[in-house]
């Protein structure tokens, strides 16, 4: 099985980043969880050039070849960031995201990061997604729970993170091939 991790964050130090390394650190045996490191070379969508270079069609085909797809963004200006929903945007014509199995987590200090998860399950439905929510975590990082090879060392949130990449792994193995979307995509 593979799980495609896409950050919503382009920062170096980013604790979504770091979630997502974590995740992928933690990863059972005979997972393959690659770190989407596209975001930044999207060109903004356009409908016009749909068929837009390699940037594109290299995040269609890894959209694709994945069994499931795990997001982990920050919040910016009440939302997600622009570059995340350019990102989701390439996909609303092309359908990559349909009936997929995805989830998302959520790291912002509590009381933040509401606007994000509120966006993520707007855009997702509307995508027609097939949101995981057994594997959908809120879990609040703080830096100091960020070690030096850039994932998350505090035992608890580790733990917690391990936690995701096998609820997923459950839900696709017990999940029906004619399982509806959240919500159609509208015509
Ligand atoms: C341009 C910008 C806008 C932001 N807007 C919000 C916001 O609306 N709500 C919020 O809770 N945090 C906001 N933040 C804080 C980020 O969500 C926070 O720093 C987050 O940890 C960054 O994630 P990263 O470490 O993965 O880059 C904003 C940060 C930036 C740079």
């Amino acid at each position: 099985m593979r799980i495609l991790l896409v950050s919503g964050s382009t920062r170096s130090a980013s604790s979504n980043t770091a979630a997502l390394r974590t995740v992928a650190a933690t990863a059972p045996a005979g997972i393959e969880a690659p770190l989407y490191g596209g975001l930044a070379d999207l060109p903004a969508f356009n409908p016009d050039h749909d068929e837009a270079g390699p940037a594109v069609a290299d995040l269609r085909a890894q959209l694709a070849a994945a069994d499931a797809v795990l997001f982990c963004t920050p919040e910016y200006a009440g939302t997600v960031p622009g570059s995340l929903k350019n990102l989701l945007d390439w996909t609303v014509g092309s359908g990559e995201l349909y009936e997929k199995p995805l989830a998302w987590l959520n790291v912002a200090a509590p009381g933040r990061g509401e606007g994000a998860n509120a966006t993520m399950g707007v855009v997702l439905g509307y995508v027609g997604a097939e949101v995981i929510a057994a594997a959908c975590l809120r879990l609040p990082l703080g830096r100091d729970a960020i070690g030096p090879d850039g994932t998350v060392v505090e035992p608890a949130a580790r733990a917690a993170l391990g936690g995701v990449v096998p609820a997923m792994v459950d839900h696709l193995r017990h999940r029906s091939p004619a399982a509806d979307p959240v919500v159609a995509p509208r015509s």
